[in-house]
């Protein structure tokens, strides 16, 4: 199991580029299951759960080849099996992502429960309400979701458009009932459906698949279905870039004093978080796929509250209460969309941060003195927020469990040395 070796206190300054968004290329590999045509995608990043999703699919019997600028290749005219094991499942959540698209081409999928995580329980019942609600039938059973449209004669059944309404905004719940829609028999309605840009992502590779898609980015969206739909044909889909690896590494640059830019970016995806850092002194500028962040010393504290998209997003606010231990007065940091998503704020409180977790609610007065100590990670953002704040540490920080940041950072640990940190990566 490697770990992080960071040596702060660092300045950053220079110029990284994002990657492509975890949370858009997880979805677009699923897609590949609508189609027996072969599907590329353009700039999927090098991470861990890239990986997982392609083991997943080629049990399935796609076979993913390439990756990269070159394009990765996702074929599945010939799938053998439609079922999501519990041990690639349980590894990654985002694996549910293929019960909407099996069960619209096949007619049936089984896909393991994903269980709890660190950040939470996170049950899955809005899936399986809106396959439901698409006229699957769905059962529950030895852990595993079975679900199936009935046959008509000897051919598997197809999904029928519905109206969907989600009690609750969810991104990949919205995303697995646009990837089922798309081959359903006539019009599916989504209300309340997630406007994240992942979600606006995924409806431009469906239609240039050949799908009906209005309304992807508000909170309505139409989905008219079609029998079949085909592969990119010469055209390769380009994963968005990452929205929220852009937004760690400014925040890596305005937590060290720091000016940073990251390049391939979609600054209009980062509206509330930008305006976050504006209102905590860091000089924000942005341009054509670019954005840079300038800070001040100190920087000002800043109450934020996490919401679905275009609020402040939830993927940044471990790395933002981070930065705000280096904040001069009392900010108030509030996570609205998962119950139990603070466990970087004990490991803070190691290096030296003043932060204090009462339910739904940090609160952090700044700016500490942070102090290199041994941390664990818990889960993906929780590890980038430690590495930040190791950053701003005087004193080695030592950032365990980082396979938890593998599976949402490419290259960490090279993209913060080009910024002029000391970071390694370090078995233990
Ligand atoms: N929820 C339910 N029932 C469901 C689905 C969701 O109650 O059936 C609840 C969740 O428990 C949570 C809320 O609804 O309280 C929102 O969860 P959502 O479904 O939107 O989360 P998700 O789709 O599982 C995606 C991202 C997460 C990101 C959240 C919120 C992917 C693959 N994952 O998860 O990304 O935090 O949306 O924006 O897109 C990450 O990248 O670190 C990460 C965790």
């Amino acid at each position: 199991m490697d770990a992080f070796l960071v040596t702060g206190p660092s300045r950053l300054s220079g110029t990284v580029r994002a990657a492509g968004a975890k949370n858009a290329a997880l979805p677009a590999m699923a897609a590949a299951l609508l189609t027996d045509e072969p599907l590329v995608l353009e700039d999927a990043p090098d991470l861990a759960d890239v990986k997982t999703m392609r083991t997943l699919l080629a049990g399935m019997g796609v076979s993913p080849r390439g990756s990269g600028a070159t394009g990765l290749v996702l074929d599945a005219s010939r799938v053998t099996s439609t079922e999501a094991p519990y041990d690639l499942v349980r590894t990654m959540r985002a694996s549910i992502l293929v019960l909407g698209p099996l069960l619209a081409r096949f007619g049936e999928a089984r896909v393991s429960l994903p269980g709890g995580c660190a950040i939470g329980v996170r049950p899955v019942d809005l899936h399986i309400m809106a396959m439901e609600a698409l006229g699957a039938r769905v059962a529950v059973e030895k852990g595993y979701i079975h679900a199936y449209v009935s046959r008509v004669g000897s051919r598997h059944g197809r999904l029928s458009g519905a109206r969907i309404a989600f009690p609750t905004v969810t991104v990949t719940g919205t995303e697995n009932v646009l990837l089922a829609a798309a081959l359903a028999e006539g019009r599916t309605t989504i209300e309340n459906a997630a406007r994240e840009p992942e979600v606006a992502d995924l409806a431009r590779l469906l239609a240039a698949m050949g799908a009906s898609v209005q309304g992807a980015g508000t909170s309505t969206i139409t989905i008219e279905g079609i029998e079949r739909l085909h592969g990119t044909r010469g055209v390769p889909h380009a994963i968005l870039p990452d929205r929220i690896e852009t937004g760690t590494y400014l925040a890596a640059g305005a937590i060290t004093g720091g000016d940073v830019t990251v390049t391939n970016a979609r600054p209009a995806d980062l509206g509330s978080f930008l305006g976050a850092l504006t209102a905590a002194g860091v000089d924000v500028s942005r341009g054509d796929g670019w954005v840079r962040a300038a800070a001040p010393e100190p920087l000002r504290a800043t109450d934020v509250e996490t919401a679905p998209h275009p609020g402040f997003p939830t993927d940044l606010q471990a790395q933002f209460l981070a930065m705000m231990t280096q904040a001069r007065g009392t900010s108030r940091i509030v996570e609205t969309i998962f119950e139990n998503r603070f466990l970087h704020a004990g490991e803070l409180v190691r290096l030296g941060a003043d932060v204090r977790v009462e339910g739904r609610m940090a609160t952090v007065h700044g700016p500490s003195r942070l102090q290199g100590a041994p941390v664990t990670a818990s889960d993906l953002r929780a590890s980038a927020a430690l590495v930040l704040a190791g950053l701003a540490a005087e004193g080695p920080t030592r950032v365990r469990r980082i396979y938890h940041l593998d599976r949402g950072y490419a290259a960490m640990d090279h993209k913060l040395r080009s910024l002029g940190a000391a970071v390694e990566r370090i078995p233990g």
